[in-house]
């Protein structure tokens, strides 16, 4: 089976006064395309530097990382960063937007920073997509909390990636909102094709997930087929 996001046998270390923190330990994470898997775990398990390792943020003591297609064990940083502006979707808890830029502007400064024309059209589609249809000349300041993290999701998808990765997206939300944003990035994962990865403590929302993955001390600790 082809799997948009690979990794096997990732080990990440850091280094802690004299001796290391292991944050990943062996861990694998395989995610085929038009599925989500949620990743649960305590506080502190790795959760996190196993989203960045997909991301191609952090660079594993071993283990091997395919993304897209693309093998990123031992690739230079050039071509790690081309993987991510152009493979890969991140969205982080705290929508890094940008407060004087209006919603199609953060929408249309991912094709700046890649160097690309910008596509006002395809920002409005996306936006259309994720349920902000003409809203695309507000500021932040003029939405809610779900509506920018909604933007930020759209955001993650301006270059079409194959591969999400969302960290905590739902964790500054209510319940109610959460819900939504979780049924959005499942319905958006099977219109699009993508390999979704969603980090949750919420385990109601994550066994709505075709899949969850629990991290426990750097480690898989048990995977489920939903
Ligand atoms: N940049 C870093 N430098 C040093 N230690 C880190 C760094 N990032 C994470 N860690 C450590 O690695 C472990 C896993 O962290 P993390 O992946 O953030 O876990 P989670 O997302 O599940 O809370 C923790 O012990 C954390 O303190
Ligand atoms: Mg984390």
């Amino acid at each position: 089976m082809n799997y948009p996001l690979d990794l096997r046998n990732i080990t990440v270390t850091y280094p802690d006064g004299p001796t290391v923190t292991i944050a990943l330990d062996a861990a694998d994470l395989q995610v085929p395309a038009g599925q989500v898997t949620a990743l649960v775990g305590e506080s502190g398990s790795g959760k996190s530097t196993l989203l960045s390792v997909g991301a191609g943020l952090v660079v594993p003591d071993s283990g091997s990382v395919r993304v897209a297609g693309t093998d990123l064990t031992d690739a230079p940083d050039k071509l790690r960063s081309q993987t991510r502006r152009n493979h890969i979707g991140i969205i982080f808890q705290q929508a890094n937007l940008i407060a004087s830029l209006t919603v199609r502007e953060q929408l249309e400064i991912v094709d700046h920073i890649s160097g690309r024309k910008r596509r006002p059209h395809h920002a409005d589609e996306l936006l259309e997509q994720v349920g902000l249809g003409g809203l695309g000349g507000r500021r932040m300041q003029q939405l809610s909390g779900g509506q920018r993290q909604r933007v930020n999701i759209a955001r993650a998808l301006m270059a079409d990636p194959e591969v999400l990765l969302a960290d905590e997206p739902t964790s500054a939300l209510d319940s109610k909102l959460s819900q939504q944003i979780m049924d959005l990035l499942i319905r958006l994962t099977r219109e699009r094709d993508l390999a979704t990865v969603v980090v949750t403590h919420d385990r109601g929302l994550a066994a709505e997930c075709d899949a969850v993955v629990e991290v426990n001390d750097g480690k898989i600790k048990e995977t489920i087929v939903t």
